[in-house]
């Protein structure tokens, strides 16, 4: 496994939309696993492909909640419901959070590294951070779908 760099604020990269996963390969097995080491390092809750320079529908996400990492290839938001609002914040944008909208319930369905289908529900942290890490494949981040940001004196500290 291996660190990869994270793709910062201003690099037009994060603004494109990612292609589908085609070959679920060695290839994809090992940006999986420096995906999910990047992600401890920084820690951080996810992280989608196009942060690490990729342009594929892949992402993972980890809120902590002893599940562990979950990859998600190819994703897809099935069923949304219900509202949540709250700071939200981005690797790719260290020390800016905003105030961003989320469904407070989704359901995606992706495949595995292996290419096998599987639903996965989440309920807040979870659902935002399903929407957030989606919307990176699509090019949009927290800062297009944020009513605004938050001052510097409003974030806490962790
Ligand atoms: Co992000």
């Amino acid at each position: 496994m291996a660190l990869r760099d994270i793709v910062q604020d201003g690099d037009k990269i994060l603004t494109k939309v990612c292609r589908p996963v085609e070959k679920f390969d060695s290839k994809l097995a090992a940006l999986l696993d420096d995906m999910a080491e990047t992600l401890k390092v920084a820690d951080g809750v996810g992280l989608a492909a196009p942060q690490v320079g990729i342009l594929r529908r892949v992402c993972i996400v980890d809120v902590g909640d002893g599940e562990g990492v979950l990859e998600l290839i190819n994703p897809e938001i099935t069923v949304q419901s219900g509202k949540q609002s709250g700071a939200e914040g981005c690797l790719s944008f260290p020390n800016q959070y905003g105030v961003v909208e989320r469904p407070m319930f989704v359901t995606v369905k992706a495949q595995n590294r292996n290419g096998e289908e599987f639903t996965v529900k989440g309920e807040g942290l979870k659902a935002r951070a399903f929407c957030h890490e989606i919307d990176h494949l699509n090019g949009v981040v927290f800062k297009d779908r944020a009513e605004r940001m938050l001052r510097p004196d409003e974030i806490e500290t962790k």
